[in-house]
């Protein structure tokens, strides 16, 4: 039966969506800044570009929308905690969060981190703001891999695997 889509209707529906997490990075004048993010897609393949859905109320979008840049870094199981600290409220200093992992730089001077499952450097070339957020498109210039692991999930509003996330639906 159809529902009305209300707040927080929408979100428990939302929570159903098992998705990838990523963190989106970048870097402007010597200040990086990057967040949390599951709201990232494949857009297309020839040529290559990637989507993300990101808050413009954020310091992450403040930062992309002067660079022009952004990297999407493709987390594994392993990094649960990194991405506790880049979707914390702003009492840690944008800087603060890259205090932990191994961040680089390859081409488009967004940071990059070095043992994501894959990081996709990208030039943003279209930001199209909606409401509270921005569909930012990226079209991809430098791709990186890290150690091959198993992915990090969010689902049902916490941090899984693949493997816990049929479990939990399952049992
Ligand atoms: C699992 C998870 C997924 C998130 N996905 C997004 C997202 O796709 N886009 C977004 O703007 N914020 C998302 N957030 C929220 C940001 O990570 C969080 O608000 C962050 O502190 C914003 O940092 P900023 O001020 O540097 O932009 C997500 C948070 C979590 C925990």
């Amino acid at each position: 039966m159809p529902v009305p889509a209300e707040d927080d209707i929408f979100r428990s529906s939302m929570r159903l969506l098992a998705g990838g997490v990523t963190i989106v990075a970048s870097a402007y004048q010597g200040n990086r800044s990057g967040l949390t993010a599951t709201a990232v897609c494949s857009l297309a393949l020839a040529p290559p570009r990637v989507l993300a859905s990101i808050n413009i109320q954020g310091d992450t979008y403040s930062l992309i929308s002067r660079s022009r840049c952004m990297s999407v870094n493709l987390l594994s199981l392993e990094h649960e905690r990194l991405a506790r600290r880049f979707s914390t409220s702003r009492a840690m200093l944008s800087e603060d969060r890259f205090s932990a992992g191994e961040w680089c730089q390859r081409v488009t001077g967004a940071p990059v981190l070095a043992d994501a499952l894959a990081a996709l450097d990208c030039r943003v070339i279209e930001m199209i703001p909606l409401d509270s957020h921005a569909i930012l498109i990226g079209a991809v210039e430098d791709i990186s891999f890290g150690p091959k692991r198993p992915p990090l999930i969010h689902f049902q509003s916490h941090y899984t695997s693949v493997l816990d996330a049929v479990a939990e639906k399952l049992g």
